[in-house]
């Protein structure tokens, strides 16, 4: 099986010293992506800026924006071999400077107004874009969790939304370990009590391959 694995942040250029970014590290990624590889999977690994090593037999592609994590994901789904699970653990920008400087911004008296565009969504527009394999979102939030990552699981088509609650300290963001609740589309929610991400992944790859093997009678 070919597993497409998103991780880490991305970062939006300000101009060409400052970005946008988030506190994303990218461990549960890499993890995910280490999981699937000892599992005896095939593995791409689509990453943002971290400091982490690829991990053994996994290919890495490295990324820098939103956008060109869009147009890396959908590179691989064109390609072959056909991926048959994507999960989208990265932290995406959701919106990006609509006018990077070419030069570096100088200060100025008084405040300072910054124009946003929002980037592509890539998890919203694979299904759109024909994939019909296992599809996981994550979703990081601080109030509503499992309402939140229900709507979220139903707008992308998702198998299922590994959700976290990032306002909780010594999990999510840069942390070893976390805390998700699965929540499929039928409103079932399966908790995942506080492990190392290294736990969660194993878990994770297994439910995808339950999704993705049809049960026999
Ligand atoms: N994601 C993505 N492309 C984006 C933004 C997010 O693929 N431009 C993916 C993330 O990898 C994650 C999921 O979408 O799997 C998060 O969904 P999203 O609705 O963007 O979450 P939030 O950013 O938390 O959304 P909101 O601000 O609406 O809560």
């Amino acid at each position: 099986m070919h597993f497409l694995i998103t991780a880490g942040p991305t970062r939006e250029p300000l101009d060409p010293v400052r970005y946008l970014s988030n506190r994303s590290s990218g461990k549960m990624g890499y993890a995910l992506a280490a999981a699937a590889h000892l599992a005896g999977h095939e593995v791409t690994l689509i990453s943002g800026p971290v400091s982490l090593p690829a991990p053994d037999g996994v290919r890495r592609m490295e990324v820098t924006t939103a956008q060109e994590m869009h147009d890396a994901v959908h590179t691989v789904l064109a390609a072959k071999p056909a991926v048959q699970a994507a999960i989208f653990s990265a932290a995406v920008a959701d919106y990006r400077p609509a006018h990077p400087a070419s030069g570096k911004i100088k200060k100025q008296d008084g405040p300072m107004t910054l124009i946003l565009e929002r980037t592509p969504d890539i998890l919203g527009s694979v299904r759109a874009a024909g994939f019909s394999g296992v599809l996981v979102g994550f979703a990081a939030e601080t109030e509503n969790l499992l309402a939140n990552a229900l709507d979220k699981c139903r707008r992308k088509s998702c198998n299922f939304i590994a959700a976290n609650d990032v306002s909780q300290e010594g999990t999510g963001f840069d942390a070893d370990d976390n805390e998700l609740h699965l929540v499929f589309p039928d409103g079932t929610v399966r908790p995942l009590p506080r492990a190392p991400k290294s736990v969660l992944a194993e878990i994770l790859v297994g439910v995808c391959i339950e999704l993705m093997v049809p049960s026999t009678p």
